[in-house]
């Protein structure tokens, strides 16, 4: 693997939930791997789990780290082309790449949707930037419209927890105060989409995601009658996709939010959430602090899935 910048990737599912499964096991075997390698860690956007557990993957697979928080410390970086740099912009983004990849071995970035074009957005200008100019292996920590990390952290942790072989995993808009990207749901619904699971969506109108990414999903509109029978509620909030909205918060129907009510019409289902999560808003405390609630577990997966994905560039190297 060269590049990784989405779940569609792993081909071979089986393939890859094994290589998770011997990462978590064996989380120090690979260290010769890694040794006098050096990865990069670019956030042009705040992160907790992500910082962490990409870290913690590239050291248990004997790497050096570097993290580089754009927007603290760096140059302010203009990223558009053909601008006049009079502003308070002192580098273009086309110098700072090559730069970034002279300094290390492998690039992490993290560069959410902006939602000043759906454009530039869709088309991931500023991931694509860096594959192309900075000459090292590039991957992923959340782009504009995808988070493959989490994805596959997600669908370790399902791996771990199901109880039957085809389990029904339900995909839950639910309401936040601010306009958040599609990227968590778009990655999940490419990723449940490549199971045999019985994957669901069900959102409020106004807010289908980008088709290209659910082709496969069922789609429901009402939310209780998509959680009968769950046996895992995946909850998210996203801003609405679908033009003249785009990145818009159109709705924040608090009956839309995860309860023990809602989770009394599942299988006894368990809760998940990418994290970090708006309490009473995405989720009430009783459902998040139950016994079904696996944020945590799932959280602490994003060091397998960073490791499994490090470890396969790093073979390439
Ligand atoms: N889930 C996730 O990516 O968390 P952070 O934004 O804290 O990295």
């Amino acid at each position: 693997m060269r590049h990784f910048t989405s779940v569609r990737q792993l081909t071979d599912l089986e393939e890859a939930f094994a290589a998770a499964k011997y990462v978590k096991e064996n989380p120090f075997a690979d260290q010769e791997l890694g040794k006098n390698k050096t990865a990069l860690l670019v956030f042009f956007n705040n992160s907790l789990r992500t910082r962490l557990s990409t870290q913690k993957a590239a050291l248990n697979l004997g790497m050096n780290v570097i993290v580089l928080d754009v927007n603290q410390g760096a140059w302010k970086l203009e990223t558009e082309r053909g601008v006049v740099m009079d502003g308070d912009k002192s580098e273009h983004l086309l110098e700072a790449i090559p730069v970034m990849g002279a300094m290390c071995d492998v690039i992490g970035v993290r560069s959410f949707a902006r939602f000043e074009s759906k454009e530039a957005d869709y088309d991931e200008v500023i991931i694509n930037q860096f594959i192309q100019y900075s000459g090292k292996p590039v991957f992923s920590m959340e782009a504009a419209t995808r988070h493959p990390l989490q994805t596959f952290a997600d669908m370790i942790t399902i791996e771990e927890y199901k109880k039957t072989a085809k389990p029904k995993v339900v995909m839950t808009w639910a309401p936040h105060p601010k306009a958040l990207p599609q990227a968590v749901p778009n990655s999940f619904a490419e990723g449940l989409t490549m199971t045999d699971y019985e994957f669901v969506i069900c959102q409020p109108e106004g807010y289908e995601l980008d088709p290209k990414f659910t082709e496969g999903a069922k789609i429901m509109y009402d939310q209780d009658e998509a959680l009968k029978g769950a046996d895992f509620v995946y909850a998210k909030n996203w801003s609405a996709y679908n033009d003249p909205n785009y990145g818009k918060v159109i709705s924040y129907d608090r009956s839309w939010t995860v309860t023990s009510e809602k989770m009394a019409l599942t299988n006894n289902a368990y809760f998940m959430h990418c994290l970090p999560v708006r309490r009473n808003m995405i989720v009430s405390d009783d459902v998040i602090e139950s016994p079904q609630s696996l944020v945590i577990p799932e959280a602490a997966n994003r060091i397998v899935s960073a490791q499994t994905i490090l470890k396969e560039i790093l073979k390439e190297l």
